[in-house]
């Protein structure tokens, strides 16, 4: 029955409105309201954790995005350094893992050749190799010395929805949990995150419900003719627009760029034609005026912003043509 379609037009759009769930069931019996996360199966105890240096991470497509999401929340709160690369350029690079590194292969399918194969060249450089993946018993749990799994269910959709936040959610516990052992989070840091992470699936079962998700049925359709959109964030808002791109490209075909926004004027910009969309990930932050200039200065050359912004912020209405709150 997970094979079905459940009265959805598309098993992308069933496993969009599953993304509660999958959240939901990758932080159970792991994470607890004191900041704790449990996760034996890394094989890795607290003392060998708190001793990681650094980390790297190794995955291909959307599974890329969410280490690149990842290495934000590992960094942040636990102040190890992690490297993302995807694992085809990884894989025939120089190794410079050994041990003491955590390398984490983050693969959907668990099947991904390019990351099967850049975890083995870690593994033999004597990294404790994790596997983070949605199927048990897939080839990447076999080759690693531990696994993270996230608990998405099924995912029939070629492009990957309730997996990918899945993983950030799994890599998020494990930020946690390394920043707690590394004494980065104060036992009250850490009970603030654990409180907001739990939120998590009720706070996207809100926005499946609401509004805001058919507004965005709104603005595709009115812009569903253009023939190119430049995706730009700043900070985490990069890997989302790089993926934001990547479901665009995998779903409609149309011709996307993703760009940190700081670099936009060093070349794409020159891409940009009148009535050009640009999709701005303008989310609250510390760099959201920063945005808001990068806004100023597309539609100076006459694009049209398609802002994604955070519920109740009125500054961004008067940049933006469109929000998808
Ligand atoms: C691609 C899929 O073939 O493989 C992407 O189209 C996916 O959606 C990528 O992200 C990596 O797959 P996996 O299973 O290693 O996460």
């Amino acid at each position: 029955d997970a094979a079905e379609k459940a009265g959805f037009e598309t098993f992308m759009l069933k496993e969009i409105h599953e993304q509660p769930t999958a959240i939901h069931d990758t932080m159970a019996d792991r994470l607890h309201e004191d900041g704790s996360v449990d996760m034996a199966e890394l094989a890795l105890d607290d003392a060998a954790l708190a001793r990681i240096g650094k980390i790297q991470i190794v995955a291909c497509g959307t599974s890329y995005h969410a280490g690149l999401v990842g290495r934000h929340l590992i960094e942040e709160w636990s102040g190890v350094p992690v490297h993302v690369e995807v694992a085809s350029e990884y894989r025939y690079r120089t190794c410079l893992a050994g041990p003491g590194d955590l390398v984490i292969g983050i693969t959907q399918s668990g099947e991904t050749a390019d990351t099967l194969a850049a975890m083995r060249v870690a593994r033999q450089r004597g990294a404790h190799v994790v596997a983070l993946t949605n199927i048990m018993g897939s080839q990447a749990t076999r080759d690693a010395d531990g696994v993270m799994y996230t608990r998405a269910g099924l995912e029939i959709g070629v492009a990957a929805t309730k997996t990918h936040v899945a993983q950030v959610v799994a890599l998020a516990l494990l930020s946690l949990k390394l920043g707690r052992l590394k004494w980065h989070l104060t036992p009250e840091g850490a009970r603030e995150l654990a409180s907001e992470i739990a939120a998590l699936p009720g706070i996207v079962s809100t926005y499946l419900d609401s509004d805001a998700a058919n507004d965005v049925a709104d603005v595709a359709r009115s812009y569903s003719r253009r023939p190119f959109f430049l995706y730009l964030g700043r900070h985490v808002g990069v890997p989302v627009c790089f993926e934001g791109a990547l479901k665009l490209k995998e779903i409609s075909y149309i011709p996307t760029e993703a760009y940190p926004a700081g670099e936009m004027k060093h070349g794409p910009i020159a891409l940009l034609d009148e009535g050009s969309p640009v999709v701005c990930v303008a989310t609250d932050s510390h760099v959201f005026d920063k945005v808001v200039s990068n806004i100023q200065e597309v539609k100076a050359r006459g694009a049209q912003v398609i802002a994604v912004a955070t519920e109740g912020n009125s500054e961004i209405e008067e940049h933006a043509d469109a929000v998808l709150w």
